[in-house]
């Protein structure tokens, strides 16, 4: 199997490319490295993953790099990620996540591959709606500018199934967590609380905590990219892919505290302002990916904790 991974370089696109290279996959990753490392790569590197430095923007490149690897898979996970970058930048956002995803289907139809994976979101692709945990049928109408480049490169994604034929499914990820997430930046709380608790600091919370999230174990991810590209013929675009369970922002300040063996009182949280946009509750309902996908129960948040713990202690 030949598969092409856009953003392969960064935290789950390696971890995807990982898990093809243990099933004896030939992959090229496309990547710019703006995010992603070289470092995240070396072991795939060492087992025969190319890495080539691109950007997704330059589509004649793109074009060129596919004609020459003739990928029967891809999976497109390049992307601006950064909620706040989004809302400040909003056309960097979309050269990026939509021109770019634009890009990726085209070079994708040219050679003829088996199947796009397009890597979306679920947590804000949604919105603000009442109805959690939430499924395919609820109704996209993102907040940021983020959530609506996904969502455009996901319409973009129907387009290309519909007038060129490309065999393209959508997977919506909720929080992703697990070795590899950098702490920086917004995208990673359980990465920023783990760098705490390593460190002796005590977690900040943003607002009064409860706002819930549903997060999702690396691994988890990658077994679900990974089935969907395989699957038999898919009866849907879209799949949520989640653990369908709410975890408040404070409880999971106890579970870091007890994955790590600290005393909770020395990682009571520490309160400031709620950010304006943020969702207070975010959760997927991820029943038809579970069936049609053939997905087994998601890691529990100790079990993903303990593991992310590890690296970071191993770093
Ligand atoms: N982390 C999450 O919780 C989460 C949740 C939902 C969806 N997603 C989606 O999963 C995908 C991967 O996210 P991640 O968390 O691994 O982020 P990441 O930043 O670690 O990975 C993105 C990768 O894309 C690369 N990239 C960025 N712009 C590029 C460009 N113009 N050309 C080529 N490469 C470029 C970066 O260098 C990086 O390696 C993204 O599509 C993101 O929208 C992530």
């Amino acid at each position: 199997m030949r598969a092409v991974v856009t953003g392969g370089a960064g935290f789950i696109g390696s971890t995807i490319v990982d898990a093809l290279v243990d099933h004896g996959a030939q992959v090229l990753v496309v990547d710019n490295l703006s995010r992603g490392t070289r470092g995240h790569l070396s072991e795939a590197q060492a087992r025969g993953a190319q890495l080539l430095e691109l950007d997704v923007r330059d589509g004649a490149a793109l074009q060129q790099a596919f004609r020459h690897f003739r990928p029967e898979l891809v999976f497109h996970l390049a992307a601006q990620i950064d909620v706040q970058v989004s809302m400040e930048q909003p056309a960097r956002d979309a050269a990026v996540n939509v021109l770019g995803s634009v890009n990726v289907f085209a070079a994708a139809h040219v050679v003829g591959v088996r199947r796009v994976v397009n890597i979306s979101t679920g947590g804000a692709i949604y919105g603000a709606t009442p109805v959690v945990p939430t499924s395919e049928d609820v109704p996209a109408d993102p907040v940021s500018a983020y959530g609506l480049s996904k969502l455009t490169a996901e319409r973009y994604a129907c387009w290309f199934r519909q007038m060129r034929g490309l065999n393209v499914v959508t997977l919506r990820y909720s929080n992703v967590y697990g070795p590899r997430q950098d702490p920086r930046g917004d995208a990673g709380v359980i990465a920023i609380f783990c760098e705490r608790v390593l460190t002796g600091r005590r977690p900040i919370i943003y607002g009064d905590g409860r706002q819930t999230r549903d997060f999702v174990f690396v691994n988890d991810i990658a077994a679900a990219t990974l089935a969907a590209a395989t699957a038999g013929e898919l009866p849907h675009g879209e799949y949520n892919v989640g653990t369908g369970t709410e975890v408040s922002v404070l409880q999971l300040a106890q579970a870091v505290a007890a994955a790590a063996g600290t005393d909770p009182a020395a990682f009571e949280p520490e309160f400031a302002p709620a950010r304006p946009g943020e969702l207070l509750r975010s959760c997927l309902d991820v029943t038809r990916a579970q069936r049609e996908l053939g997905l087994p129960p998601p890691t529990r948040l100790p079990e993903g904790l303990a593991h992310t713990l590890k690296a970071l202690r191993l770093r």
